[in-house]
């Protein structure tokens, strides 16, 4: 009789991370294995709420939650607070939640805990696992091409690129490997040159990367192998999996910490294909009144349907007066949504193109639908998504700031109507789009090496 596995996964608490592993674990789960997916429970909270039906008894995934120790979400919004609060208080409780499922199994080998995936923001999760005996893989939300710089950390200090604190010294291109692109010094994973504070905590719980990849026998990243040759032949143990991405039954619960707004779906049928600039900057990215209002304006006078996804925490001041008007301007050829259902959007045939910022998720779902992009990065690793997407694979352009640090209304609007016109830029997204469904198919290289590691968890 063939055994069971029960395996054990672990993302960092945000939402560029929960969705990756969450797509990872359905890949997963349709080889039956079981598996349970442990959030904190602020975010467990939010997963269930705005995924109907996703904790259901039959259901193939468990969703467990464990405290993060933090008493607010004003504290979560703190990533100096909340590394270190999770990095005290998590391990303990993971171990609790590994010993209870051992305890619940009354002795059945296949209930209990046989293999932990941890995202490599937790790596703690890796040492808690090996000292239960536990086998262990890592995987990476964000491209190999930051990996491959976070893992050079301790190189790059030791080099006098960077100081004990992240801080570059040499403000040259950085050469990690001949083989490799040079990185810009603005491009590292841990630059936030406006929050010397921040950027700190950051630098100090990616240095400790390199130290925890080393407890886990695989590393899994969702990329794929002709997407970043050059950056997978750095860490020749890192396997490419992806893009991972989210199948027809699993758009209406992927792990969106909001609810999605599908009334935008109907909207886009309403258009002609390759009409609508979709306009997304992810999770976390917050604009101060002033850019809000350029990018809107830009919007307005590029005259070209958008869709629009205004989270209400997406700036930090109060703008609803003028979105008011802003939207009754608008209404013939605009629609705003709070969040919207991304990769069925950035699928649909109405879609031009994608203003975004180069979050690593929203990168790959782009990417794997052909869809040329517009580039604001906002935080981390986004700067260096950027410089591969307009650089590297030409599949985009970038919207650069002004001499005030702004993107005025005119950048955008000129920017929009560019990435529109270039046939180079779409030729590029179709190839890299073939690429990417290629990778993913019977025999491609990704899902090869996803069948593989299958058959690791299962062995
Ligand atoms: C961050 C980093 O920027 C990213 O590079 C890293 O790999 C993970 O953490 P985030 O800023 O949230 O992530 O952006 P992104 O990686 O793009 O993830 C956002 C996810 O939210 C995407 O999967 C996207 O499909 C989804 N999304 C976004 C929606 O479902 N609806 C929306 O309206 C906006």
């Amino acid at each position: 009789m063939v055994k069971l596995k029960h395996v054990l996964v672990i993302p960092f608490p945000a939402q560029g991370h929960v969705i990756p592993l969450l797509k990872l674990s359905h890949c997963i789960a349709d080889y039956g294995v079981k598996l349970t997916f442990v959030n904190t429970e602020s975010i467990h909270a939010q997963v269930m709420t705005a995924n109907p039906g996703l904790d259901d008894e039959s259901h193939r995934i468990k969703f467990v939650a464990i405290p993060d120790g933090l008493e607010t979400d004003e504290e979560r919004k703190d990533p100096i607070k909340r590394l270190d609060s999770m990095l005290r208080v998590m391990p303990g409780h993971l171990q609790e939640l590994i010993e209870k499922v051992k305890k619940q199994s009354n002795g059945i080998e296949d209930e209990q805990i046989s293999f932990l995936i941890a995202d490599v923001m937790v790596g703690w999760a890796l040492e808690v696992a090996e000292r239960m005996g536990i086998e262990r893989a890592t995987f990476c939300p964000p491209s190999v091409s930051a990996l491959v710089s976070i893992l050079h950390i301790p190189k790059l200090i030791e080099g006098g690129v960077i100081d004990n604190n992240g801080f570059v010294l040499k403000n040259d291109l950085i050469r990690i490997s001949k083989d490799l692109r040079s990185y810009k010094s603005s491009d590292l994973v841990w630059s936030c040159p406006e929050d010397p504070a921040t950027q700190k905590a950051i630098f100090k719980s990616l240095s400790s990367v390199a130290h925890y990849s080393k407890l886990s026998n695989s590393f899994l990243c969702n990329s794929f192998h002709e997407l970043e040759a050059s950056a997978f032949s750095v860490i020749p143990g890192a396997l490419a999996i992806g893009p991972l991405i989210a199948s027809a039954q699993l758009f209406q619960c992927r792990g969106s910490l909001r609810k999605e707004d599908s009334t935008c779906l109907n909207w886009l049928d309403q258009h002609p294909a390759l009409s609508v600039i979709y306009v997304a900057f992810g999770s976390t990215t917050v604009f101060g009144p002033e850019q809000f209002y350029e990018i809107a304006h830009g919007l307005e006078q590029a005259t070209q349907p958008f869709l629009w996804v205004i989270r209400p925490d997406i700036t930090d001041g109060a703008v609803s007066e003028f979105l008011d008007g802003f939207l009754q301007r608008v209404r013939n050829y605009g629609k705003v949504v709070q969040w919207a259902p991304q990769e069925e959007v950035l699928a649909h045939p109405s879609v031009a193109c994608f203003f975004t910022h180069c979050g690593w998720n929203s990168t790959l779902e782009g990417l794997s639908n052909g869809v040329p992009l517009l580039c604001r990065p906002y935080f981390t690793d986004q700067f260096l998504n950027k410089s591969l997407i307009c650089d590297v694979w030409k599949v985009g352009l970038g919207v650069d700031s002004d001499e005030n640090g702004l993107i005025s209304r005119h950048e955008v609007r000129e920017k929009v109507s560019a990435v529109l016109g270039s046939d180079e830029i779409r030729e590029n997204c179709l190839r890299v789009k073939e690429m990417a469904r290629k990778s993913i198919s019977e025999g491609g290289s990704s899902l090869k090496n996803l069948q593989s590691f299958i058959e690791l968890v299962k062995a």
